[in-house]
């Protein structure tokens, strides 16, 4: 990939880059829409990447190129508020922006974007784009990438540049995702105190294989529906009196006091949901991976019937995976279409698969994607022996 990446940069701006930097897609194992109630979730980055390879600009001018789309996007010191560029390129431009407005001494670029994370299935291509760019600039800026008390520091900054030159309210989880994640561990992460605890997430000892299902459903209303829920979310807060949904410990007390049923439903999902969470960290730590497939189903069910952010073909995935003998499925992301997991037997997964598919077929919808995720690594550098060799 790299090679292909040094020839796509190559071929683009006619001379090497200086160098790059990836960062991976992700699915969420459980702990859906807390995070942006202060709650808990525990995602696992994929082996799926984007990468994103640099070089100083030989002008005033950023130039972002990507593969994707076949596009070249250019933008100057003065575009860098948000408004000002729009589309993908607002990923990398928003974090062009949040670095210069923390004070890192960035110069123009230009850049190359290469990625295998699916785009718009859910799977946070987005924060793959905004933490490879943020690693790449960074670097290129000469600023320490090793050290690990900055890197904590690099999710809330993607986060920024997302909520507020891209414009999507999303929480902290995908970007703390694409940052922090390790090769055969999950992320529990407090997205309150943003305290991170890696936990072993081996399936292949256990005979076990998660299966990421792409329900290729086209998102609809995601970013208004999203709105709605956290703004509910933040009043039903306000009226309980706490400073978020996560501070919730009476849910029976809780609810009798809200007198809105969709607030009422909406405080249920989060709440048992952290607690679906912290069950789901602690069988892991005592290597009873098998059993969090009830977790798992269970939180779809609150998705579907509480948090109310399925569709369809997410809960015909679930239901047709766990007919297939899954021993848990659920949505995984912010809903409205994108993908489901199913914890599978390893050797159930053509199984799995197959029902999906037939089930997909029978209903009238677009064929699914499938493919069986391990657990990889957060952003970083492509080896120095991959990159070409220094300008002279
Ligand atoms: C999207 C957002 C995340 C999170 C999930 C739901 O992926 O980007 O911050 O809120 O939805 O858990």
């Amino acid at each position: 990939m790299t090679g292909h990446l040094g020839s796509a940069f190559d071929r683009q701006y006619g001379r090497p880059h200086v160098l790059a930097w990836s960062a991976p897609g992700r699915v969420n194992l459980i702990g859906e829409h807390t995070d942006y109630n202060d709650g808990y979730v525990l995602p696992f980055a994929l082996s799926h990447r984007t990468t994103v390879a640099v070089a100083p600009a030989l002008g005033p001018q950023w130039m972002v190129w990507s593969e994707a789309s076949g596009e070249t996007v250019t933008f100057d010191a003065d575009d860098l508020m948000p408004g000002r560029v729009t589309g993908w390129a607002a990923y990398v431009a928003g974090v062009a922006w949040v670095l210069r407005s923390s004070g890192v001494d960035i110069v123009p670029a230009d850049l190359a974007i290469t990625s295998d994370v699916p785009l718009g299935a859910g799977l946070s291509s987005s924060a793959a784009l905004e933490c490879a760019t943020l690693g790449a600039l960074l670097d290129l800026a000469g600023a320490d990438v090793t050290d690990p008390s900055a890197r904590a520091a690099w999710p809330a900054l993607a986060q920024r540049a997302e909520n507020d030159f891209v414009g999507v309210p999303c929480g902290i989880m995908d970007q703390s995702a694409a940052t922090l994640c390790r090769e055969g561990h999950a992320l529990f992460l407090d997205c309150r105190s943003l305290a991170t605890d890696h936990i072993p997430f081996a399936l292949e000892p256990a005979g076990l294989a998660m299966l990421v299902i792409d329900t290729r459903a086209p998102h609809r209303l995601v970013t208004g529906e999203y709105a709605t829920r956290r703004a509910t979310c933040e009043a039903a807060a306000r009226t309980l009196g706490v400073p978020a949904l996560r501070d919730v410990t009476d849910l029976d007390a809780a609810l009798s006091a809200l007198s809105d049923p969709v607030a009422r439903s909406r405080v249920r999902h989060v709440v048992t949901e952290n607690e679906r969470v912290l069950r789901t960290v602690d069988l892991l730590r005592a290597g009873r991976v098998r059993e969090i497939g009830p977790e798992l189903t269970r939180s779809h069910a609150s998705l579907r019937d509480d948090y109310e952010v399925t569709v369809p073909e997410l809960d015909v995935a679930v239901d047709a995976a766990l007919a297939a003998g899954a021993l848990g499925a659920r949505m995984t992301g912010g809903g409205f279409g994108g993908c489901v997991i199913a914890l599978v037997e390893a050797d159930a997964t053509a199984a799995v698969t197959d029902a999906v598919a037939e089930a997909f077929a029978v209903n009238g919808f677009v064929a699914p994607d499938a493919f069986v995720a391990l657990p990889a690594g957060g952003a970083a550098p492509l080896p120095p022996t991959e990159a070409p060799p220094p300008r002279t």
